[in-house]
């Protein structure tokens, strides 16, 4: 199974450097690139089980990793492109004021998942059993990854989202940044 790359129309943003989103596109072909590698290793190696079943239970082991970096990184850089949009009316805005009274006491919340110590993700997802939306902390790519949810907003909190803009004492202003240029109407759609 073979994946390519995505491509992102990201328009310059307030915050966050050109030089930060070329290096960082770079890192996704790379989980790309690793999902391919590892699917096509399983794939040789299989051909003598016996033989390389260590290797490949590392290399499925691995994958989990690589894929998290594959998919979580498609999720953040599409909210990105077309630009700033408000928060439209509609099922997120409503399950968010629902859930937390407010949409800044959402983001407080939000905010407070995405300053957790440790490189890794704040997501929200929507959970379609129960039509909830829930919302926690993933470390590196994919461990805390919740099960049959659907991945409503992806934010990268791994240092180098930010690292050629802001110190590590200053990721709050990265945070802040990536909402300043958030297009609220491409995760709104994510409910749907
Ligand atoms: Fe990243």
């Amino acid at each position: 199974m073979h994946y390519n790359p995505k491509t992102f129309n990201i328009p310059e943003l307030k915050g966050i450097s050109q030089e930060t989103i070329t290096e960082h596109l770079g890192l996704y072909s790379g989980y790309v690139k690793h999902v391919n590698l590892i699917n096509d290793k399983i794939a040789a190696f299989s051909s003598d089980i016996a033989n390389n079943s260590y290797a490949i239970a590392e290399m499925q082991r691995r994958l989990g990793f690589e894929f998290g970096g594959m998919r979580n990184h498609e999720y953040y850089f599409a909210q990105f492109e077309g630009g700033t949009k408000n928060m439209p009316e509609g099922k997120l805005k409503t399950m968010m004021e629902k859930q937390w009274g407010s949409l800044a006491s959402w983001y407080d919340r939000f905010a407070h998942i995405a300053l957790t110590r440790g490189v890794g993700w704040a997501m929200l997802y929507i959970d379609r059993s129960t039509d909830q939306l829930v919302q926690t902390w993933v470390d590196e790519q994919h461990l805390g990854q919740l099960p049959d949810m659907d991945l409503v907003l992806a934010v990268d909190m791994w240092e180098h989202s930010y690292m050629l803009d802001y110190p590590p004492s200053r990721k709050k202003e990265y945070l802040t940044a990536v909402f300043t240029n958030l297009n609220w109407d491409v995760v709104a759609t994510r409910v749907n």
